[in-house]
């Protein structure tokens, strides 16, 4: 494999981690990735662009040949984007650093439009980046690349993490393409089988936690600072160097062209921090003249971020008792919510809440365009519903809605939508039979011709 330096004239980035609080520079970090002087997170920066910053023609130019090489660093939708990545330093545990990461070829996700999401919402130019479409189904793999990478690189034998699902399977994944070994802790009983049977068989050691997420979070936060294990959740400031580049790719996707609006939901609030920090490199680089607003979109039962901004004009974190079946977000005490705060004002971005009905039906929705998502991914359309509503987006605006998992991650949901079970002995189900147009139950039948071509002619009349 080639090394991974970059093409001439252009430097590749190298790195301090800052203090989000205290702006503290350092070139080291804790094992739990929190400042030493005042304990908040740490964020990736290149002070070198400064002095030499990179030149935007240069780059784009550069990331476009890319897709034309054969060797596995290039072909990363990731790796593709370096340097706007922490550099690579020679690993002095690894014999023959040929500059080697850990990939899946990651990212190189497509940006589909959606026409009947649009018809529905009255905004024409809209369009999906979908994550769910990443080598383990979710947005997790763009990050867990870089992470995985580091930790390897630091010569660690074990990774882990808290997860609402994704991030296991992801982590998992990686760490066993790396040889590492990987523990998981998840909430029992809160994560859709799909992603815990990722996790399995990727051969990560599983502990399912009689807690919720939160709670998996603070004890893996304990457990990094008393044993040799690498923390591989978003407050991994590398996870989200990586994750930036969703934002890189969309951009690039739309000829450079930034959209108006980039939706996201928001659960942990590293994907849209991750998001808006690439934004503000990308302009402050000249990569674009202009910043797309990014909005947050969360479940109505998992709102901190929403409850922060409101009540508190996003001064001082509401935690609450996080209850939705859009289970990825599922998430009371978010880590990353000042990073959060930070991007949706620098972007001039909304936050807003969505129903566990409007979520359901946002998710047909798209599902009904051949797409698929994952509940939590459908957030992001049942929220540019209430922000036309609002005139926050215009009709005559392009907006890109992150999808962040796939459809697949989470089958019971949807099974469970179209038989007509979802709510079920909920306050919700008297509302729920709104969304019966929308469900498709499968329907049981003698093996007869007869009954099939009866059951065509009934659907050909619906
Ligand atoms: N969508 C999906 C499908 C997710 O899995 C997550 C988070 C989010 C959205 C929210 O992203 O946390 O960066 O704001 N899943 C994490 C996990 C927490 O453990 O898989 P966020």
């Amino acid at each position: 494999m080639p090394p991974l330096t970059s093409s001439e004239g252009v430097q590749q980035a190298d790195f301090r981690f800052r203090c989000i609080q205290c702006g503290g520079l350092s070139d080291s970090a804790r094992p739990d990735f929190c400042c030493s002087h005042c304990g908040d997170l740490l964020e990736i920066t290149y002070p070198r662009w400064k002095e030499a910053r990179p030149d935007a023609g240069n780059l784009k130019s550069i990331w476009g040949e890319r897709r034309l090489s054969l060797s596995p660093v290039d072909i990363s939708g990731v790796w593709r984007f370096r340097e706007l990545l922490p550099a690579l330093d020679p690993a002095p545990n690894l014999a023959h650093d040929d500059g080697q990461v850990i990939t899946l070829r990651e990212g190189n996700t497509p940006l589909y439009e959606l026409p009947q999401c649009a018809r529905i919402t009255g905004v024409p130019r809209l369009l999906a980046k979908h994550q769910g479409m990443n080598p383990t189904g979710s947005f997790k793999d763009c990050g867990m690349t870089v992470a995985a990478t580091f930790a390897q690189r630091a010569g660690f034998r074990w990774v882990a993490c808290a997860s609402t699902g994704n991030t296991s399977a992801s982590m998992a994944a990686y760490a066993a393409r790396g040889g590492l070994r990987s523990l998981v802790l998840v909430p029992e009983g809160k994560i859709s089988w799909s992603k815990l049977s990722q996790a399995l068989d990727y051969g990560a050691v599983t502990c399912q936690l009689r807690t919720d997420f939160d709670g998996c979070l603070r004890l893996l936060q304990e457990l990094v600072r008393i044993a040799p294990v690498y923390q591989l959740n978003s407050i991994n400031p590398f996870r989200l160097e990586g994750q930036k580049t969703l934002a890189l790719e969309s951009i690039e996707q739309l000829g450079w062209q930034p959209p108006d609006h980039i939706i996201v939901p928001g659960g942990n609030l590293g994907n849209s921090s991750a998001i808006g920090k690439a934004l503000l490199e990308m302009r402050e680089l000249g990569l674009i003249s202009r910043l797309p607003r990014l909005s947050v979109i969360q479940a109505e039962g998992a709102n901190a971020l929403l409850r922060t901004l409101r009540e508190t004009a996003g001064k001082r974190l509401v935690s609450v008792q996080a209850e939705t079946r859009a289970t990825a977000i599922r998430i009371g005490n978010p880590a990353s919510w000042k990073k959060a705060v930070h991007v949706l004002e620098a972007t001039g971005g909304a936050c807003e809440q969505v129903s566990e009905i409007e979520i359901a039906q946002a998710k047909a929705e798209i599902g009904a365009e051949g797409i698929g998502c994952e509940p939590a991914s459908a957030v992001t359309l049942a929220g540019l519903k209430k922000l036309v509503k609002q005139g926050f987006v215009k009709r005559e605006e392009t907006v890109v809605l992150v999808l962040t998992g796939n459809l697949l991650k989470d089958p019971d949901f949807t099974i469970e939508f179209h038989r007509g079970d979802l709510f079920k002995g909920s306050a919700d189900e008297a509302a729920s039979g709104a969304l019966k147009p929308l469900r498709r139950a499968p329907i049981v039948l003698d093996a007869t011709l007869d009954a099939v071509i009866r059951t065509l002619e009934q659907a050909e009349r619906s």
